[in-house]
C-alpha cells in the first residue's frame, strides 16, 4: 500500500474511491464539484489499483486532470475472489487511518463493492453514484456488484428515473435516493472541445488517416466483457461479424488488454489483422472521445459508451443481450444487437442508408450532475449526528 503524499488527511473528509477506467471518468467531476462547493467539502482520493496499465490508469488521470490519489492500494489483477478480497484487505487500514465521514463509490466494478462492504461493516456510511441500474442478468459480475452495493449504501444517486423503480423493488427507501443525472456526461461536455479528431489519433499510431475520412465514415469498436471475449467460440463469432461489418465501413478497434491477450491465446489474430480493421491500444479519454465524436456508429459491449454515444447523438450497436441503461435505448441512440451477425449488419445498413437512430439527450444529462451531488452530499452530511465510530 502506498500513501502517495505521506499525509494523513483530517478526520471526517469524504473518501472517494476509484479502481477501474470508467470510475476515473465518473469521479473527476465529483472531486472538482466538492472543491468548488461553498463551503468546500473536504475530501481525499483512494485508487485501489484494479487498473494499473499506463493506458488504463495514468493516461486517464492525466486526461481528466484527476489529482494524484492520496493512497494507491495497488491490488492489480486476479480472479474475482482474489481481487475483491485483496481490495477489502488493503482498504480496511486506510479507513482506520483516515476516518472519513463517508465513502463515495461509483459504478459497478469489483473495487466498488469491495470498498462499500468494508465501509458499511465499520459503520462508515456508503454513498453510491450510478445506483439502481439493472441488466437483470445475474451472470454479469457487474450486476452482482450493483445489487449488493445498492443494498448497503446510505445515499444513492441515480442517472435515470427507472433506477428508482428498480431500487424500490429491492426494498430501498425512496428517501435514500436522489435523481441527479449522469456524471459521466459532465466529463464528456467538459472535455469534448479538447478531443483530437480521429485522423490525428490514427496518424499518431502510424495508420493512414485517410481510413477515417472516406464518405462511408468509420465505426468505433470496444469489446471486453467476459461473456464476449473469454470463450473462444463466442469471440471468434463476434470477430467474424466485425470483419464482415468492416467491408461496409472501416472500423477502429481500441482493444482492451484482456481482449488482446485472448485473441492471441485463441489464435484469432487473422480475424482482426489486415483488411479495414485498425487495431489500437486502449485509448486515452480524449482520444476515445474524439474517435466517438466523429464516428458513423459505435459497436461495443461497454456501459459507458452506450451513454456517451447517446449524449453525442452517434448510433450505438450494443453487442450484448441486455442493457442496464434502458434510457439509452428508449430515448438515446442505442440498439441492442447481441452477437447476432444478421442483426449487426442490418443496423449498419440502416445507419449507412439514413444515418440511423437519432434519439435525444436524457433528462439531467446536462453537465451539472456533479454539482448536484456535491450540494446534496453536503446537506446530507450536515444532517448526520456525528462521525462514525471506527473499530
Ligand atoms: C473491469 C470491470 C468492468 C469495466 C471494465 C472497464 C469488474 C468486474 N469489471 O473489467 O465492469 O467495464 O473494468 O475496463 O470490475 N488488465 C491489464 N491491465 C490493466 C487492467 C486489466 O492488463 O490495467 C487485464 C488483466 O489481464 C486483467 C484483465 O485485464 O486480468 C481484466 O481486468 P479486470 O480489472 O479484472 O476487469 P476488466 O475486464 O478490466
Amino acid at each position: 500500500m502506498i500513501a502517495c503524499d505521506g499525509k494523513v488527511a483530517a478526520t471526517g473528509a469524504v473518501m472517494c474511491v476509484v479502481g477501474a477506467r470508467p470510475n476515473f471518468i465518473k469521479m473527476a467531476p465529483i472531486l472538482r464539484a466538492l472543491a468548488a462547493h461553498t463551503p468546500p467539502v473536504s475530501h481525499l482520493l483512494v485508487h485501489t489499483g484494479q487498473h494499473y496499465d499506463q493506458s488504463m490508469s495514468e493516461q486517464l488521470f492525466a486526461d481528466l486532470s484527476l489529482p494524484r490519489p492520496d493512497l494507491n492500494l495497488e491490488v492489480g489483477s486476479g480472479s474475482h475472489a482474489v481481487q475483491t478480497a485483496e481490495v477489502m484487505r488493503r482498504f480496511e487500514p486506510a479507513l482506520d487511518a483516515y476516518r472519513p465521514s463517508c465513502v463515495v463509490v461509483v459504478g459497478d466494478v469489483n473495487s466498488t463493492l469491495a470498498c462499500a462492504l468494508v465501509a458499511v461493516k465499520k459503520g462508515v456510511p456508503v454513498v453510491h453514484v450510478e445506483a439502481g441500474l439493472r441488466s437483470f442478468d445475474r451472470a454479469m459480475p457487474e450486476e452482482i456488484n450493483r445489487v449488493l452495493t445498492d443494498q448497503i449504501s446510505d445515499r444513492l444517486y441515480t442517472t435515470e428515473r427507472s433506477a428508482a423503480d428498480n431500487l424500490a423493488r429491492e426494498g430501498i427507501a425512496a428517501r435514500r435516493i436522489a435523481f441527479v443525472g449522469n456524471v459521466m456526461i459532465d466529463s464528456l461536455l467538459l472535455h469534448r472541445p479538447h478531443a483530437p479528431p480521429a485522423a490525428v489519433t490514427l496518424q499518431r499510431h502510424g495508420f493512414d488517416p485517410g481510413l477515417v475520412s472516406g464518405r462511408e465514415g468509420y465505426g468505433v469498436v470496444t469489446l471486453h466483457r467476459p461473456s464476449n471475449v473469454d470463450d473462444p467460440k463466442v469471440l471468434r463469432d463476434v470477430l467474424s461479424s466485425l470483419r464482415e461489418a468492416s467491408v461496409r465501413l472501416p472500423l477502429v478497434f481500441a482493444m482492451h488488454p484482456r481482449t488482446r491477450s485472448n485473441i492471441e491465446r485463441f489464435g484469432l489474430k487473422d480475424l482482426v489483422d489486415g483488411g479495414r480493421i485498425v487495431v489500437l491500444p486502449p485509448q486515452g479519454y480524449l482520444e476515445m472521445l474524439g474517435l466517438l465524436n466523429g464516428a458513423a456508429l459505435a459497436l461495443t459491449d461497454s456501459g459507458g459508451l452506450q451513454e456517451e454515444t447517446t449524449a453525442l447523438g452517434v448510433p450505438c450497436l450494443t453487442l450484448r443481450d441486455s442493457t442496464e441503461r434502458p434510457i439509452t435505448v428508449a430515448e438515446g441512440t442505442n440498439t441492442i444487437v447481441g452477437s447476432d451477425r444478421a442483426a449487426i449488419l442490418a443496423v449498419i445498413d440502416e445507419v449507412q442508408a439514413g444515418g440511423g437512430k437519432r434519439g435525444r439527450v436524457p433528462e439531467l444529462w446536462d453537465g451539472g450532475t456533479a454539482a448536484r451531488i456535491a450540494a446534496d452530499l453536503w446537506d446530507w452530511l450536515q444532517q448526520r449526528p456525528h462521525l462514525p465510530a471506527v473499530n
